[in-house]
């Protein structure tokens, strides 16, 4: 699975970067290509000539270097890799890369990736539990950053505890993974999720009931599949799945701009609740009661439609597959049929939350595929289960 792949591997500056020199080995065994990377704390563990000699290829180690720019420059060679692997995982690597730095050639290329990124940290068990760490790999996970390891054992710096590098075996099956030859590989895929928020003042708004499970559940299906997953969220209520880009949004308005800025995408899926309108004299200090007995009245402006939107952008930059929801209590089918075509989408997921279905805010949900073929009615599943069927349908269109 790993055959013939591409992997540009960032050593960092730690003592299990002896691992590293192992790693390279076993990954060319199985026939990847490794492109190594030193930083410049990492040639006090491990040489450029053994690096070099183990993966056959010229190391990378100055961003500066001019004769490696005439032959590749940073940018290409972050992106004619099909994996990034940083291993092992500094604290200050780590650090780095959570703060967007790029300051030499690993952390450069780092920023300028477009391939998915696999980190097995490595550090002092202190340093692990440190809460600037905790932070950075919170920061590490919701960009979409894979990890492996670490585990707990006794280190070299004489401690016990979590901080040790991933075994050689255990990174190689987590890079198969991440690798995993999926019908969704090198797919980008959008997915709103969600309620959204309309501000009323600095300190209320007016939301809805959406817990975003459902979107969860498909951005965490299209990412078994191998997608790329840029995953657009209002407040919800449970946690973003893992390896996908987080992009936190509250209002209509936000979740809008985060959308296109997040394209060009393969498919867009838009699983968010929306708010139809936000507040338009929201005010900007706290309103208070003034007395007189009387209730502010609110006004209302229409958000954007951002599925509709998406949908009809022209053909070089729609997606090749836009994909709505309908939440409807009666005629599901009809109703749902006329959304498709007033909003421009592809398919629109339509299900039944009329009160006694026990779909809104239940495990389970039935749902009628609406195409242009028709519609189409899944048998009723846990909702896990229809991101897991949503998934392969899309994979079946743009894989
Ligand atoms: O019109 P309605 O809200 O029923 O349409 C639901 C579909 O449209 C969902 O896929 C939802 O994510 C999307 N939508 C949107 N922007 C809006 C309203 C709905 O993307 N402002």
């Amino acid at each position: 699975m790993i055959s013939s792949k591409r992997i540009l591997l960032v050593i960092g500056g730690g003592i299990a970067a002896y691992k590293s020199l192992d790693l390279i080995r076993r990954l060319r065994d199985r026939g990847a290509e490794v492109t190594p990377v030193l930083t410049q704390a990492s040639e006090h563990f491990v040489t450029p000539l053994s690096v070099s000699a183990l993966a056959s290829q010229k190391v990378y180690r100055d961003l500066f270097d001019l004769t490696a720019e005439a032959e590749m420059g940073h940018i290409e060679l972050s992106r004619a890799a099909d994996l990034v692997v940083v291993a092992p995982a500094t604290a200050d690597l780590m650090a780095k890369m959570a703060g967007g730095h790029a300051n030499d050639l690993a952390s450069t290329l780092l920023m300028a990736t477009d391939k998915r990124v696999l980190i097995a940290p490595s550090m002092n068990v202190r340093m692990w539990e440190h809460p600037a760490t905790r932070r950075n790999l919170a920061r590490l996970k919701s960009d979409g950053i894979l990890t492996v390891g670490p585990d707990e054992g006794p280190m070299a710096c004489g401690e016990f505890g979590f901080g040790r590098m991933a075994e050689v075996p255990q990174i190689i099956a987590a890079v198969e993974s991440a690798l995993g030859a999926g019908p969704l590989q090198g797919r980008h895929v959008v997915v709103t999720s969600g309620p959204t928020q309309e501000p009323i003042d600095p300190v209320r708004y007016i939301a809805n009931r959406s817990s975003g499970a459902q979107g969860t559940a498909i951005a965490a299906a299209l990412v078994q599949l191998g997608a790329r997953v840029t995953f657009v969220t209002g407040p919800a209520s449970v946690p973003p799945p893992a390896g996908v880009r987080v992009v936190a949004v509250e209002t209509a308005r936000q979740m809008r701009d985060a959308v296109f800025d997040a394209l060009p995408a393969d498919v867009a899926v838009f699983a968010a609740a929306v708010a139809d309108w936000r507040v338009a004299n929201a005010a900007d200090r706290k309103m208070k009661k003034d007395g007189s007995g009387r209730a502010p009245a609110l006004e209302f402006a229409e958000n954007p439609d951002i599925l509709a939107e998406v949908a009809h952008l022209a053909p070089d930059q729609r997606p090749r597959l836009v994909v709505g929801f309908a939440a409807e209590t009666d005629d599901v089918v009809a109703h749902a049929t006329a959304k498709r075509a007033r909003k421009g989408c592809d398919w629109i997921l339509a299900n039944d939350v009329s009160e006694g279905t026990g779909i809104m805010g239940g495990s389970e949900n039935e749902v009628t595929l609406i195409s242009a073929e028709g519609a189409e009615l899944w048998p009723r599943m846990a909702k896990d289960e229809v991101a897991r069927h949503l998934a392969q349908r899309i994979a079946g269109v743009v894989a």
